[in-house]
């Protein structure tokens, strides 16, 4: 069984990875393409890369030679689409990045495993396209009240990252219509946990605050956020996968909504609690490093999934509650200091700067 997986160096993929392969181990190849760009990093996959059924290829998924090299070399039998520009913050400033990758690339994936399943009586038994995306496609929701994103709710994407990935939605659903291309579509609401780029809420928080810099919140800080840990992603993906019908599309999230400005609270107070007496870190952690500053252009407001599908068609359910995640999370970080020295030099400090400087 050969699981082609794109943007496998990133937060999300390199956590698939390692759930895929402590799984099933030797009964599963894992050819991972992944262009390294500032969110790819090998050193999330230290410890597979010596693995003979685990292969790394360094390429740009909207290379349509490449591409097409690569699906006739290995013939995949899943092909786990994460590779994308997937930083809203970075959309606002620089647009075409996303729609070149998110929107351009998944096209070009498309038409490669299209060429190399299709046969003239139809697609190859068992084949499968599993297109990762996003719960931001739907827009956004009031903040108080009962409403939730379901598998029907409107497409309202609002970022120019959640247009191209609603673009990327439409052009898999294209697929599967015209051609009965079996695919299927995921929308998950945020994850957190190991292996996260600090440009992102929690890791950014968690680096900040360790290094006793100002945690900068956006607006009022009451923008919700449906919290979801990794590893419970990465789970219902290889469900959907194995066990769904092919066309259907599934949300996910874990119901933990919370307030931004709940989390970088409860950052603070949980590496309060972590890290030991007299440790200069410590001391000078407290709720005065936080900082309002400047909302997010097209903010938001709330994010809240109905993930009622995936259960009763699937069983899944999340193993992790919010406060083991967060614990595990803020454990792996003060574990892993060298992960982040080593993602936060160089061009991290540039983005930082044009990002926040100032503060
Ligand atoms: P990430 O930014 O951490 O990783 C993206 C990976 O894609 C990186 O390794 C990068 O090098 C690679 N990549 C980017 N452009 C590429 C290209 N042109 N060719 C090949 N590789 C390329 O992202 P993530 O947070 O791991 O998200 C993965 C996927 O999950 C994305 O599609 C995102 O839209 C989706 N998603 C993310 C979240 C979340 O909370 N992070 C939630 C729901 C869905
Ligand atoms: O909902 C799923 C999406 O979650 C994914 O599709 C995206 O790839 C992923 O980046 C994430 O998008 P968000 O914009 O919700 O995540 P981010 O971590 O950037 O921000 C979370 C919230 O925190 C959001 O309301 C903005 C706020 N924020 C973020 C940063 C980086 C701050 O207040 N300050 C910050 O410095």
């Amino acid at each position: 069984m050969t699981y082609l997986v794109t943007g496998g160096a990133g937060f999300i993929g390199s956590n698939f990875i390692h759930y895929i392969l402590a799984k099933y181990g030797e009964g599963i190849r894992v050819v991972n393409i992944d262009a390294l760009t500032y969110a790819g990093n090998l050193s999330n996959l230290k410890d597979v890369e010596g693995l003979k059924n685990y292969v790394f290829i360094k390429a740009d998924i909207c290379d349509e030679a490449k591409m097409k090299e690569i699906f006739d070399k290995y013939d995949p039998d899943y092909v786990v689409h994460f590779a994308a520009e997937s930083h809203v913050d970075r959309s606002i400033k620089d647009p075409m990045a996303f729609i070149r990758t998110n929107v351009e690339g998944t096209g070009v994936l498309l038409n490669a495993a299209k060429r190399v399943w299709e046969t003239k009586n139809g697609f190859k038994y068992g084949k499968r396209f599993l297109h990762v995306s996003t719960d931001e496609v739907y827009g956004s929701l009031p903040p108080d009240g009962d409403k939730y994103f379901t598998e029907g709710t409107p497409y309202d994407p609002h970022s120019p990252y959640s247009a191209s990935k609603a673009g990327s939605d439409f052009l898999v659903k294209a697929y599967m219509d015209t051609y009965h291309f079996p695919a299927n579509i995921t929308n998950c609401s945020n994850n957190y946990g190991p292996y996260q780029f600090p440009e992102k809420l929690i890791p950014l928080m968690l680096n900040n605050a360790l290094k006793g810099q100002r945690l900068p919140v956006y607006g009022d800080g009451k923008n919700i956020r449906d919290w979801l840990f990794v590893e419970d992603h990465a789970k219902a993906i290889d469900m959907v996968l194995r066990e769904a019908e092919p066309f259907e599309t599934y949300n996910i999230g874990g119901h933990n909504e919370r307030e931004n400005i709940y989390i970088v609270r409860l950052i603070i107070d949980t590496l309060r609690e972590m890290l030991p007496a007299g440790d200069a870190r410590k001391e000078r952690l407290n709720y005065d490093l936080i900082q309002y500053v400047a909302d997010r252009k097209g903010h938001d407001r709330r994010y809240a999934i109905d993930p009622s599908k995936i259960k009763k068609d699937l069983g899944w359910e999340p193993d992790t509650s919010f406060e083991d995640g967060i614990q595990k999370t803020v454990k792996w970080y003060l574990g892993h200091m060298e992960w982040m020295e080593q993602i936060t030099s160089g061009d991290y400090m540039e983005y930082y700067e044009k990002m926040y400087g100032g503060i």
